[in-house]
């Protein structure tokens, strides 16, 4: 079965991305055609960037970057909860992406994001940096407004609507992700 990590984008103390990625991960769990893993970038404690040599070499030398390759590469496809922070994503998501390269390839991804104006710029942002690590983004995406979907900005209270948005985004994650599990598979023939 697809594997799939719903990553949690943003590190703050106080972070809204913990309870918008556990609500997806609870949605998600309720399908039954991928298996899902909720996965903390806070967990693996990265610091800035601390690699020598390019990630697209795969030599890393420190423990930190050998844990965080081995989770990222045991997944098909990721859903990227992300914060907006100045019409960016944020400076912690960023960086754990650039530590990894080859581990992202040929893979595929959704976003959910949230922020004053639904974390569109955010989305929009990660899309581009995803094109440099080939991953394929798919088009539909979660976006949630801190005043509609939020209580006072910090308590997360989703339109109900935003179920269905979530499902909409994991129903073409689930066929790009099993798409491009084959084209890896037949590369790895061929
Ligand atoms: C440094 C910083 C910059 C922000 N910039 C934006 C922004 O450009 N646009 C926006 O809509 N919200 C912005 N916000 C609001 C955040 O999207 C909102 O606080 C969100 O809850 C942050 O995610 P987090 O709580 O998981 O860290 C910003 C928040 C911070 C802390």
């Amino acid at each position: 079965m697809l594997r799939i990590a719903i990553i949690i984008g943003s590190t703050r103390p106080g972070r809204n991305g913990e309870a918008v990625a556990k609500w997806v991960y609870e949605i998600a769990q309720r399908r039954g055609d991928a298996k899902f893993e909720l996965v903390d970038i806070k967990d693996f404690n990265l610091p800035l960037l601390d690699e020598p040599m390019s990630p697209m070499m795969g030599q890393y030398t420190h423990q930190h970057t050998k844990d965080w390759s081995a989770k990222i590469a045991s997944f098909d496809a990721y859903v990227f909860v992300t914060p907006e922070y100045n019409h960016a994503t944020s400076g912690a998501l960023k960086n754990a992406i650039d530590f990894l390269y080859h581990e992202w390839v040929n893979k595929a991804a959704g976003f959910v994001g949230y922020g004053g104006a639904g974390g569109v710029r955010a989305v929009e942002h990660l899309r581009l940096v995803m094109a440099e690590v080939q991953v394929a983004t798919v088009r539909n995406q979660v976006a949630l407004s801190l005043f509609t979907d939020f209580e006072n900005f910090s308590i997360f209270k989703p339109a109900p609507q935003q179920e269905q948005s979530v499902n909409a985004m994991l129903d073409q994650v689930i066929a790009w992700g099993g798409a491009l599990k084959s084209l890896r598979e037949l590369s790895a023939v061929y």
